[in-house]
């Protein structure tokens, strides 16, 4: 049998006007307003599941869901289920268990390296996992299980671990109107990056004077027809 497609990726970050995902004393980064909540909320509705770097859920405790009724509503329409499958990326498999994560209305899978995934049962507090040896074979994996359209919600190192292996097909980024300096640029100035083009498919202004910019990425990634 033919091995099923690999899943679309888009990254989905709100970003300074100078690039950064966080302020320079770093934390839990919240730059977007209702605006940006908005366009993450439609990302987080387009998907069957978004991937957390480890430490950007130990910052924040807990991973965005989608409130909005609207977009409930058509994902119940579809037959999908509220909410896409929120699956963090780690080295490790352990979680502080009092987070607020593991009480949210959600589906959680965990993707850590084979060696962190001992006994064959996912790890307490997550409904499954899934070992990633490769990028390449665990996206086959998370296609096969029916996830085929990702949103990754960062942070820096995800990102840039993804696109390192050129693995995201859109970028969708809110740029928000602050400046904040110091070194938290929403990809780490040691990523090491082909050079890449990508083709601008949606911009809209959004409240409060933020702007949303959604990317495709042009040569060597899969046709537009695919991303419908
Ligand atoms: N503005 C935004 O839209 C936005 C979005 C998300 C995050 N943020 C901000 O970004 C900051 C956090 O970002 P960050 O770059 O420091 O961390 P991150 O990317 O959220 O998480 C890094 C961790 O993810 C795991 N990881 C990443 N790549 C992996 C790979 N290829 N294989 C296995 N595990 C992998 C590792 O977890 P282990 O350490 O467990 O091994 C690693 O330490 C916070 O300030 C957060 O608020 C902002």
């Amino acid at each position: 049998m033919a091995a099923a497609e690999p899943p679309l990726l888009r990254l989905v970050l709100a970003v300074s006007l100078d690039g950064r995902l966080a302020p320079a004393a770093g934390g839990a980064a919240q730059l977007g307003g209702p605006g940006d909540r908005r366009v993450l909320e439609e990302a987080l509705a387009w998907a069957d599941g978004c991937l957390i770097g480890a430490r950007t859920l130990r910052l924040h405790g807990s991973t965005c869901q989608i409130h909005a009724a609207d977009l409930l509503e058509q994902r119940q329409q579809r037959g999908r289920p509220p909410q896409p499958l929120a699956l963090v990326v780690s080295r490790g498999s352990r979680f502080d268990p009092d987070l607020r994560f593991f009480q949210q209305p959600l589906q959680r899978g965990l993707l850590a390296p084979p060696q962190a995934l001992v006994g064959g049962a996912p790890p307490a507090g997550f409904d499954v996992a899934w070992p990633l040896a490769s990028w390449a074979s665990a996206l086959e994996t998370l296609a096969a299980a029916g996830l085929h359209r990702l949103v990754v919600l960062g942070g820096a190192q995800l990102a840039a671990s993804l696109l390192e292996h050129d693995l995201v097909e859109e970028l969708q980024l809110t740029l928000c109107p602050q400046l904040l300096g110091g070194g938290h640029s929403w990809l780490p100035a040691a990523a090491v990056l082909q050079a890449s083009h990508w083709s601008l498919q949606e911009q809209r202004r959004l409240e409060g004077d933020e702007l949303l910019l959604r990317y495709r990425r042009c040569a060597g990634g899969r046709g537009p027809a695919a991303i419908a």
